[in-house]
């Protein structure tokens, strides 16, 4: 099957790269399953149900989250009814919403008429991260194992500041999930690879948005917070809209990656 994640979707130029690139990157490439992070969907910070919808209805199947969760209020009703929406896992137990979920995908190339089941596992890295969550790899260890016993097919979104951290927990679960993609940086890293045992990684995915800007943001307000240490208003930024992200093809059987593609796509 072919996969493909969008890395952090900010505000409506966001949204836009989506809604007009991926119906034909859909097709273009034959698409079974699309998973997006969409924490920054809303105005760059969060996410609402009318956010998401827009999201849905481009053609994502699920969406992930991390840092930004809380910033709308409105992510409540997500967290309590959109089996689509994901927050990291490591929250402690207790924490409205779900860290991970299995869906059925009917795989566009397989000759076998019963549907995959793809798992999908969202979870928050701790250095130089907020707000401070459960250990993630004993988290994830803990569930992938869980996940495991229902579907080989597992595909890990590792939400973090720093590349260690990253790379650690892809490597810890080497041979274990079907691809590790990072994201929350904004910066797309150019290390895709497939590691011994079958996992694909890249360490973030960068972000979908406009790119003429600093990681989405408008550059000014930006550099006189740096400048002055006093808070800013960062506003979305406009221009130069890149849907960023990664294509992974996965073996249905073995649930190993067979191939690890980046994308940055032009909204033009
Ligand atoms: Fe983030
Ligand atoms: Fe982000």
């Amino acid at each position: 099957m072919k996969l493909l994640f969008i890395g952090d979707i900010v505000g409506q130029p966001g949204r836009n790269a989506v809604k007009t690139l991926l119906p034909k990157l859909r097709e273009q490439h034959n698409l079974d399953f699309v998973i997006a992070n969409g924490e920054n969907s809303a105005g760059g910070s969060g996410i609402t149900p009318k956010t998401a919808e827009e999201i849905f209805s481009a053609g994502v199947d699920v969406i992930t989250s991390g840092d930004h969760l809380w910033d709308q209020k409105e992510v409540m009703e997500l967290l309590a009814n959109e089996k689509r929406f994901l927050r990291p896992l490591n929250y402690p137990p207790g924490t409205p919403g779900q860290g991970s979920a299995i869906f059925e995908v009917r795989s566009q190339k397989s000759e076998v008429r019963s549907p995959i089941l793809v798992a999908v596992l969202d979870v928050q890295g701790r250095a130089f991260m907020q707000p401070p969550l459960d250990n993630p790899f004993l988290a994830v260890r803990a569930e992938v194992e869980r996940l495991r016993k229902q579907t080989k097919i597992i595909f890990v979104d590792i939400h973090a500041e720093a590349t260690s951290e990253k790379i650690a927990l892809a490597r810890m679960l080497d041979g274990q999930v079907s691809a590790v993609v990072g994201t929350h940086t904004h910066v797309q890293t150019a290390d895709e690879q497939i590691f011994p045992g079958g996992t694909a990684y890249l360490t973030d995915a960068g972000f979908t948005g406009p790119h003429e800007s600093i990681l989405g943001r408008e550059i000014e307000p930006v550099i006189k917070c740096f400048l002055t240490g006093m808070p800013q208003r960062f506003e979305v930024a406009k221009n130069n809209v890149l849907l960023h992200g990664a294509m992974i093809e996965i073996d249905d059987a073995s649930g190993k990656a067979l191939k690890i593609q980046r994308v940055s796509e032009n909204l033009i």
